[in-house]
């Protein structure tokens, strides 16, 4: 039997294959490879100019891996409604994110500003020198690296961006002679890592030539030994407030009138609480929210793993991981509250690059970087607010297992006609692995027997 784990027997050179190579010596590991390289193959969009645009996205492609891209209708933010773009494999996500806007759409939608939009990158180095010499000569150096960056910078200041500013920051009692220039940003519509990473590595050199050339620098003090260049991905300053509110009494009762408004608004504060104090919880909590963001972000080909990394460091910022919400039900009003971080650009990247993409900010009637973080953040408030209700009332279970019912029956390769009679079974009937087996065990051999 073939071993699919024995990499040896993928050539050297994998990447100067062409693409049927590569898939066929992918497809060799296999043991039923002509199968596979035909099912590999069949992923393949039809039309090669359209395929060479995802090829060309990243290196050694062999073929395409699909998810759904699914829709939400009618979420109001600010008083406009959005049709909201979602790509996520996970069921229940727009359901839940659709439920939730519909429920906010009747009392006043999603309200939502943007804190701020600057961006941060830094130039870490080691210095070895009389610490004060350095602190003096910092401002001439900023007005070099402000001034020597102009051909970088010119075009972001047209659109009313650039370079915020320059820090020196000492990280000596870290290490022995480690600073670090510290800069913002503004980006405006684009994302900016790459404007914000070239404007670094010129500093880098900029910093270079400015303390071999400095006259009152000597020995050591000639040489900045710089370790590294790059944005930083912890944007707190890039920030975006959403919330829903509402005077508690117009939230309605749940579960068939079995809960109060008031009920349901203390219950649903405890959650909030719990995610704030308990690391656990605060870790699922906020896994929910992100099952909202990166499908908006990845829809609209943004860099859904920046958006997270940001979001879980700025959930830590007390020192403890914690809830990116809050809640506050003070004068009778249920008022509930995310911030999240988010450097999301509509320029630039994929945005512009992915066909699906580019229709997705068209969809969300083409946004500026600041309205797209405002869109962003609210399917995360969207499905954090689905999953507390589930899970504060009916439990998450039971609508979570009906919208995962269709997993199950295709993992049990049921036909059409099973599905839909699955389906209106298991309206009355609790979903489950085994139920759905049975099920279709059931039904099988009554057909068997009855023709
Ligand atoms: C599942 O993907 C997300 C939830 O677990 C989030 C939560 O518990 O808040 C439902």
């Amino acid at each position: 039997m073939t071993d699919t784990n024995d990499i040896s027997r993928i050539a050297n050179g994998f990447s100067k294959l062409s693409k049927a190579e590569k898939l066929k010596a992918t497809a060799s590991i296999f043991p039923d490879a002509a199968r596979v390289e035909a099912e590999m193959n069949s992923f393949n969009h039809p039309d090669a100019a359209r395929q060479k645009i995802f090829d060309e996205f990243s290196e050694n492609t062999i073929t395409n891996y699909y998810f759904p891209y699914g829709v939400v209708p009618n979420v109001i933010i600010n008083g406009k409604s959005y049709m909201m773009p979602m790509v996520i494999e996970e069921s229940s996500v727009v359901a839940a994110a659709s439920k939730s806007a519909k429920f906010w759409s009747t009392r006043g939608g999603f309200h939502a500003e943007i804190v701020d939009t600057r961006k941060l990158g830094q130039v870490h180095f080691i210095w070895n020198g009389d610490k004060q010499k350095l602190i003096d000569a910092f401002p001439a150096l900023k007005a070099e690296l402000m001034e020597q960056t102009q051909h970088i910078t010119a075009n972001m200041q047209k659109r009313g961006g650039g370079i915020l500013d320059v820090e020196l920051v000492d990280m000596t009692a870290y290490e022995p002679g480690y600073y670090q220039l510290k800069a913002s940003f503004e980006t405006c519509d684009s994302m900016g890592a790459n404007f914000i990473n070239s404007c670094l590595e010129e500093f880098a050199s900029i910093l270079r030539n400015f303390c071999e050339d400095r006259e009152d620098f000597s020995g050591s003090e000639k040489q900045a030994d710089v370790i590294m260049s790059i944005l930083s991905n912890y944007t707190p300053d890039c920030l975006v407030r959403v919330w829903v509110e509402c005077p508690i009494e117009e939230l309605g009762s749940f579960e068939d009138g079995k809960i109060t408004a008031d009920e349901f608004a203390r219950k649903f504060a405890m959650a909030v609480k719990v995610a704030t104090v308990d690391t656990y919880r605060a870790t699922t909590h906020n896994k929910g929210i992100y099952n909202g963001i990166d499908s908006l972000v990845l829809a609209t080909g943004n860099d859904f793993r920046a958006v997270e990394a940001a979001g879980h460091t700025y959930a830590s910022r007390s020192g403890k991981y914690s809830s990116l919400t809050y809640i506050d039900l003070s004068n009778n009003t249920f008022k509930y509250v995310l911030e999240v971080p988010m450097a999301l650009g509509v320029v630039g990247g994929l945005t512009a690059l992915h066909p699906m993409a580019r229709r997705s900010i068209e969809m969300l009637g083409n946004p500026d970087a600041r309205e797209l973080m405002m869109i962003a953040a609210t399917a995360g408030l969207a499905n954090n607010f689905g999953a507390l209700h589930s899970l504060t009332t009916s439990g998450i279970q039971k609508g979570h297992m009906k919208m995962h019912l269709l997993n199950i029956l295709n993992h049990f390769e049921a036909s059409e006609t099973e599905k839909v009679d699955a389906v209106e079974y298991f309206k009355h009937n609790k979903v489950s692995f085994n139920s759905v087996r049975s099920f279709l065990i059931a039904y099988r051999e009554n057909i068997l027997n009855h023709g």
